[in-house]
């Protein structure tokens, strides 16, 4: 997930110098607009086709971000556990005396 978001980042800084201060390319009247299109159902993918393959990249890393998101801890942009703060505690422990087959593990020897 970090190097998704990493390279995501990475590459949106790169076509910022790259078009900003060397190229003479306009997100505003490509990438932007086809990103908009998604959103109102009319898309346009020639806009995109026809855009840098810094500014194609970084769509595409995106959209792998997008796609890892819910299975990575950026989840919590959208559900933070805040239940835990007042929930009571778990408390783990074993049905009976028997501690199960395997033998004790050093440092965790019964207490009492
Ligand atoms: C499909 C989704 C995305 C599109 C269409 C998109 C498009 C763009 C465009 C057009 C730029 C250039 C802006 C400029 O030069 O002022 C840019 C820059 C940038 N993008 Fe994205 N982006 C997307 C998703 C993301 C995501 C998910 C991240 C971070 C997690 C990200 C991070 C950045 C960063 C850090 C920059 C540089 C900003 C700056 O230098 O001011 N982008 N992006």
């Amino acid at each position: 997930m970090y190097v998704v978001l990493g390279t995501v980042i990475v590459l949106g800084l790169v076509n910022t110098v790259i078009a900003n201060i060397f190229g003479d390319y306009d997100y505003r009247e490509g990438v932007s607009v086809w990103f908009r299109g998604i959103f109102v159902l009319a898309p346009h993918p020639e806009l995109m086709a026809e855009a840098p393959l810094g500014f194609q990249l970084h769509g595409l890393a995106a959209f792998g971000l997008f796609a890892l998101w819910p299975f990575t801890r950026l989840v919590h942009v959208f559900s933070a556990p805040l239940g835990y703060l007042t929930r009571p505690y778990i408390v783990y422990r074993s049905r009976d005396d028997k501690l199960g087959n395997r033998p004790a593990r050093r440092g965790w020897d019964r207490v009492g």
